[in-house]
């Protein structure tokens, strides 16, 4: 996985907690990278989850709720990070319905490497979309926190809700997002 989603994670531990909490966690984990990642590397996402475990310990927050906070925290470093994405986008359906179309399909494009998750996307109605997350990386929780992030990016008033589909596991995972007037 590209090394944007590590110092973007190392970066929202600092900011969230303090950087005292991040040397602890890198201290923690015993991983291949010695958690010196730069944006542009590319490195095992199971770094990943073990930093979010070691975190989950020293916090006594719950893997689920700080993984769903990261893709939160994430959202918003993308529309700094990526301000293309948004120009000309006024709504959270009109964006999803890009993330893999556009967003990820460039991300795959301008990096061999990058393996991004499927985000796929039906217009049920005007008021509600369904958002299909696929990954063998079982991320869906970052997934949840990054939908979220998108509707408070919009300002919209929108309910979602949740549903595994085949397993637990969080490899395949449905969202509902139905807009609220
Ligand atoms: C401008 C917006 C976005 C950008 C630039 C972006 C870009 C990326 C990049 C670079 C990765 C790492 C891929 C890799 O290393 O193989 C990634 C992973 C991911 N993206 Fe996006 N993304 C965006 C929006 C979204 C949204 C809205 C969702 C919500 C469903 C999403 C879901 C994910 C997830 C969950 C991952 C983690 C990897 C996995 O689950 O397999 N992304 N994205």
């Amino acid at each position: 996985m590209k090394g944007i989603i590590f110092t973007e994670f190392l970066e929202m531990v600092d900011a969230k907690f303090d950087p005292e909490t991040t040397e602890r966690i890198i201290d923690m984990v015993d991983v291949p990278s010695g958690c010196a990642y730069t944006a542009i590397g590319t490195y095992d996402h199971t770094e990943l989850i073990q930093l979010v475990v070691a975190l989950s310990k020293e916090t006594k927050a719950e893997v689920t709720d700080l993984v769903r906070a990261y893709g939160f925290y994430l959202f918003e470093r993308f529309v700094r990070t990526y301000p293309r994405f948004f120009s000309g986008i006024r709504d959270a359906f009109t964006f999803m319905e890009g993330v893999e179309s556009i967003v990820h399909t460039e991300v795959r494009k301008l990096d061999e490497a990058a393996n991004p998750p499927r985000i796929l996307c039906t217009r049920e109605s005007g008021e509600r979309l369904e958002v299909i997350y696929e990954s063998e990386r079982c991320l869906a929780d970052a997934a949840h926190g990054l939908i979220l992030g998108c509707i408070d990016y919009y300002g919209e008033n929108v309910e979602l809700e949740r549903s595994n589909l085949d397993d637990e596991s969080g490899k395949r995972v449905r969202f509902l997002l139905t807009r609220k007037s």
